[in-house]
């Protein structure tokens, strides 16, 4: 345990195809975060709750159609109006969880074919994650679980250049978990890759900025 008392929460993100299991994966994550003490949240992008996440939430319900850059946008300015609050969680001690974020940004768009820096130019600023953990699941495996709802994206070639382009983005803040595995073995690995994070900014890494 720490015994500086200021040490900084870790930015924890799961990034994955639709259906890849990280909704589920976040919860476990979160509960076992929480049975060790720790003072941790789950988030998501997009976040719904805003103005904003209801007009992207319409958006990936088809309900209303926005050019491509457009919605593009709105997924940015999704994460950029919960920065601050983000910055003051970390701060103060607070792990965060967070289901997907700018990198969905990029990956998704681009597979749109809209050029890689465009999409990332609107990130350059956001949070740093301390850690990505990427789900890696075939796209062909992921439409197999309980098929693929309604949504705009959900659909089979389309993940594909997801997949892609996810691959183009990894770093070194990545670790890649096979997917495929046992919901017990992800859960597994996921628990270690969060402790270690976390111990990590105990100890005094800073928070950096994506992209910059
Ligand atoms: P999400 O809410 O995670 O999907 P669900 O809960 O329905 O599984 O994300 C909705 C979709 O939005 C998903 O297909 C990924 C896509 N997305 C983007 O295109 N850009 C982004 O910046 C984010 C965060 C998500």
């Amino acid at each position: 345990n720490d015994i500086r008392g200021c040490s900084r929460g870790s930015l924890i993100v799961l990034e994955g195809l639709d259906r890849s299991g990280k909704t589920s994966q976040c919860g476990n994550l979160l509960a076992y975060l929480q049975g060790k003490g720790f003072s941790v949240e789950a988030w998501q992008f997009p976040d719904r709750s805003t103005s904003v996440g209801k007009m992207i939430s319409a958006y990936l319900a088809n309900e209303s159609q926005l050019d491509d850059r457009t919605i593009h946008l709105l997924f940015s300015a999704n994460r950029w109006e919960k920065r601050a609050l983000m910055e003051n969680k970390l701060k103060s001690g607070t792990t965060l969880i967070v289901d997907r974020y700018s990198y969905s940004g990029v990956a998704f768009s681009a597979a749109k074919g809209l050029n890689i820096e465009w999409c990332k130019a609107p990130e350059v600023g956001l949070i740093a994650p301390d850690v990505v953990v990427y789900l890696d699941v075939p796209p062909e495996k992921a439409a197999e679980r309980g098929g693929y709802g309604l949504e705009k994206y959900e659909q089979l070639d389309f993940q594909g250049k997801v997949a892609e382009h996810y691959h183009n983005l990894l770093d070194s803040s990545w670790e890649i978990v096979d997917g495929s595995q046992s919901i017990e073995s992800v859960e597994r690995q996921l628990k270690d890759l969060a402790m270690h994070s976390i111990l990590t900014c105990q100890r005094g890494k800073p928070l950096t900025n994506l992209w910059s």
